[in-house]
């Protein structure tokens, strides 16, 4: 497994994995190419077996003292091999500001989990944030570079 930068290229390949890590959140095609190729943004892929088996957006701007996350999925397939963690911490390490946050389902145990064991911690709930009416879980962390 490799990661790399991420670019417009790789649409098609985000698209698949989209639809397939988030049925119910799935970003619109619009969204897909502004995460490809706004600047200020940390886009990465995980590639295995010469394909994109994961991603992860992360806002780089400098100005904030806070990073969001925007996204970060694996391949069903390819989950629980170690490769969401490694994305989380190839990102965090070009991220910039003091914290780091991301936004969960508290039903994504899972997410949550991996969250938790990166040294992220809950720190509020947006009601209502998701389509379906669930709430989000802000997680998050001291950078680790403390920038
Ligand atoms: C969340 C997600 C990115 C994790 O990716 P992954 O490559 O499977 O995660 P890793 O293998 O690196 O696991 C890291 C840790 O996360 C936790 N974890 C991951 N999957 C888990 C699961 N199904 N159940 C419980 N804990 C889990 C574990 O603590 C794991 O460490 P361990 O394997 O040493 O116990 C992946 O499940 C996914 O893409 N889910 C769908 C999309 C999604 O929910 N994205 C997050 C939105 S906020």
């Amino acid at each position: 497994m490799e990661i790399l930068p991420a670019s417009l290229r790789d649409l098609a390949g985000l698209r698949r994995l989209e639809q397939a890590c988030f049925p119910r959140d799935a970003w619109p095609l619009l969204d897909l190419i502004a995460v490809l190729s706004w600047p200020d943004v940390v886009r990465l892929k995980a590639i295995a077996d010469g394909q994109m088996v994961g991603f992860i957006a992360g806002d780089l701007n400098p100005a904030e003292p806070i990073a969001w996350i925007a996204t970060l999925g694996v391949l069903p397939e390819y989950q629980r091999r170690g490769i969401g963690r490694a994305l989380l911490q190839a990102c965090e390490s070009r991220l910039t500001g003091k914290r780091i946050r991301l936004c969960v389902r508290p039903s994504n145990q899972a997410a949550i989990q991996m969250y938790l064991q990166a040294g992220y911690l809950a720190v509020d709930t947006w009601p209502h944030y998701y389509k379906d009416g669930e709430d989000a879980l802000v997680m998050e962390k001291v950078h680790p570079a403390g920038l």
